[in-house]
């Protein structure tokens, strides 16, 4: 028996503040003109200091499984996404697993920041390919806010918090009706380590430290590594990309996203974008940006989607599905 990973349904959360860029006019150098000019970023959602990575998963684990119509006694997968980890260890996921009441099964974290849910879910297929696991949650959830220089206006007007979730299940294809992941492409190139990075950490520094970018030398790296994923998985796939229905990518620029849609002949009208109001969630971006397309009926059952993103690492990547 063939299997095919489908997503069975999808979950988000933000948390409640919202900080805009006029709130952030008032912490450092800034304008709410520059920021929407060179970002398309307005605002973004911050977590409650009582709020952990974990809690946001939880409320979007929660919403995804009402979709799927599943309970977490279903699932017997779990993978999160993150770069903000409630603990060093256990693994947000096991913190996850208990708070949800899924005893069964597995449960581990995927690091691989911006790039994290596309990891994540290209591994969740794997592992529902082999017939081991039946129903996953993969998940993307960041306290970014937490590893934020709120002095350094280069990169504290960047990011947000918020979390978003697929539930994916083990479908025998005859029965998947073409649903289901196409395809993945992931790649790092760890020689970019400093471009973007986090200068803290257990085994160096025994702080938690705080995002460090180049910004322009990322920006020149992605319309190029991004597009080129998209068209692997799609010669993967055997699809011509002009033929998808939606280009769901990772919300860190709204340039970045103009530049690949130019790059690949898209159409405007195709992408899912969020970054106005979510700024750059990191590894939740990208299902934050999906489940808002489901619930507000962009994207329907049997579309064609294409998910991109890059980050930290260099780590970059793409996945296409059959929604
Ligand atoms: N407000 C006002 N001025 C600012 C701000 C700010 N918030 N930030 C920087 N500037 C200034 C700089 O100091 C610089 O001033 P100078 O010319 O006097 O030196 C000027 O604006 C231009 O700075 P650049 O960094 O060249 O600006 P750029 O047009 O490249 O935009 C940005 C910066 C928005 C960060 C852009 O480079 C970008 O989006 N890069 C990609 C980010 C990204 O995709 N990250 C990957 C994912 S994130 C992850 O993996 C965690």
């Amino acid at each position: 028996m063939t299997l095919r990973a489908v997503i069975a349904g999808c979950g988000s959360y933000l948390p409640k503040d919202v900080m805009t860029n006029h709130d952030l006019a008032d912490l450092v150098e800034t304008s709410d003109e520059w920021i929407r000019e060179r970002t398309g970023i307005r605002e973004r959602h911050i977590a409650d200091d009582d709020e952990r990575t974990s809690d946001l998963a939880v409320a979007a684990a929660r919403a995804a499984l009402d979709d799927a119509g599943r309970t977490s006694a279903d699932i017997d997968l779990i993978i999160v996404a993150t770069t903000t980890p409630d603990l060093t260890f256990p693994a947000t996921a096991a913190i996850v697993q208990a708070k949800l009441g899924a005893p069964a099964g597995t449960a581990f974290d995927i690091q691989a920041v911006c790039t994290g849910f596309i990891y994540a879910l290209a591994t969740a297929e794997k592992f529902l390919r082999s017939g081991q696991h039946r129903c996953a949650l993969v998940i993307g959830a960041e306290t970014f806010s937490r590893i934020l220089d709120w002095k350094d206006r280069s990169t504290c007007v960047l990011f947000g918090d918020g979390a978003g979730a697929f539930v994916v299940e083990a479908v025998d294809e005859r029965d998947a009706g073409g649903r289901g992941l196409m395809g993945s492409f992931l790649r790092c190139d760890g020689r970019l380590v400093d471009l973007l990075y986090v200068d803290g950490g257990v085994s160096a520094t025994q702080t938690t430290g705080h995002v460090r970018m180049q910004g322009n030398k990322v920006f020149r790296e992605a319309v190029e590594r991004i597009s080129a994923a998209m068209l692997a998985v799609s010669e993967e796939a055997g699809v011509d990309p002009r033929t998808i229905d939606w280009f769901v990518p990772h919300q860190a620029n709204e340039r970045i996203i103009q530049g690949v849609v130019k790059k690949l002949h898209l159409r405007p009208d195709q992408v899912i974008s969020t970054i106005a109001r979510h700024g750059n969630t990191s590894a939740a971006s990208i299902p934050l940006a999906y489940c808002e397309g489901v619930r507000d009926g962009r994207i329907r059952r049997g579309d064609l989607v294409m998910l991109e993103g890059m980050g930290g690492g260099l780590t970059w990547g793409a996945a296409l599905f059959r929604a």
